[in-house]
């Protein structure tokens, strides 16, 4: 009788501790929770990839692409017919169900399907053509270019880099393009070593298949600093003063940073704090002040 009592006792002394340590730990996780979205501008979609990068970059190494990216690609050679798809996504777009007839056509609200620009088009072809919207060349997951599209590098766009570049070093920063024209051949080795190392899931997010890489066009620019090479192609280069740097003043020689934090599902690839593209000064300074990306400027 008298063990009972005491097994009793202790048993209710441990419940009586039990419950205020799991209070005390949920009200830590729900403040952390809460802080981590404050911090991400209230932004329930945001603090979500946030935390997705973060997940990417420890499991995935983000900062080993390094030496891959680094290599400039050779003629472009045209041999291999393979266009590729993604044999997971199916592409397809969310319908609104507006029951016929309910509403006049003339008054229907402007549907805006909730678009996934990081899926790639079941059974889509290379086309013939590059496209260009509103005058601008646009290369992603939706638009891609001609296998046979070899431009190389943009005479102009390198024109304006040499420019930033000048006046980069004024302010103590020298910078160097690491990466720019890739051709489809290029791309298509760099990404089969990146699906080999990671999986295709975590290279889709941050590279091309090739026909759907922006470096083909010979507008793209990844850009870092000269003896730094530990944050090429690395998110920690948009950390950096240099990084910061560019940041801030490449609208004004017509580059825009292609994928802006936060804006994975409309560019279709995570935050790169190094790539940027030439679209000239006009339209660079429109985005850059607007605080959109490319896709948002021409409505895609
Ligand atoms: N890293 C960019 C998305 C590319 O592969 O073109
Ligand atoms: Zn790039």
């Amino acid at each position: 009788m008298k063990r009972k009592k005491s097994y009793q006792y202790r048993s209710q002394k441990k419940k009586g501790k039990a419950l205020p340590i799991t209070l005390t730990s949920l009200g830590v996780i729900v403040a952390g929770i809460i802080i981590w979205i404050g911090m991400n501008d209230w932004n329930l979609e945001k603090s979500y990839e946030k935390v997705e990068d973060a997940i990417t970059l420890v499991i995935y190494k983000d900062d080993n692409k390094v030496e891959d990216e680094t290599t400039e690609p050779t003629n472009p050679d045209e041999n291999s017919d393979s266009e590729i798809i993604d044999e997971n996504d199916k592409g397809e777009e969310p319908k609104d169900e507006v029951p016929e007839g309910e509403t006049p056509e003339e008054e229907m609200p402007e549907k805006t399907p909730d678009k996934d620009n990081r899926k790639y088009i079941e059974g889509q072809e290379l086309p013939k053509e590059p496209t260009y919207i509103k005058g601008i060349l646009i290369a992603n997951k939706q638009y891609p270019l001609p296998r046979t599209y070899a431009p190389g590098e943009s005479k102009e766009a390198r024109a304006a880099f040499n420019e930033m570049a000048a006046a980069a070093k004024l302010d103590g920063f020298e910078l160097i393009a690491f990466s720019t024209y890739r051709s489809y051949d290029y791309q298509t080795g760099l990404y089969e070593r990146y699906v080999e190392r990671d999986g295709s899931a975590a290279a889709d997010r941050y590279s091309a298949r090739p026909g759907y890489s922006e470096h083909q066009t010979g507008l793209a620019f990844d850009i870092g600093e000269v003896d730094n090479e530990q944050y090429y192609a690395s998110a920690k280069f948009g950390e950096t003063d240099a990084g910061k740097w560019v940041a801030e003043n490449a609208h004004l020689y017509g580059f825009i940073m292609r994928y802006p934090e936060g804006k994975e599902k409309i560019t279709g690839y995570m935050h790169e704090s190094w790539h940027f593209r030439y679209v000239g000064i006009e339209i660079a300074e429109e985005i850059y002040k607007q605080n959109i990306s490319l896709e948002e400027y021409l409505g895609i």
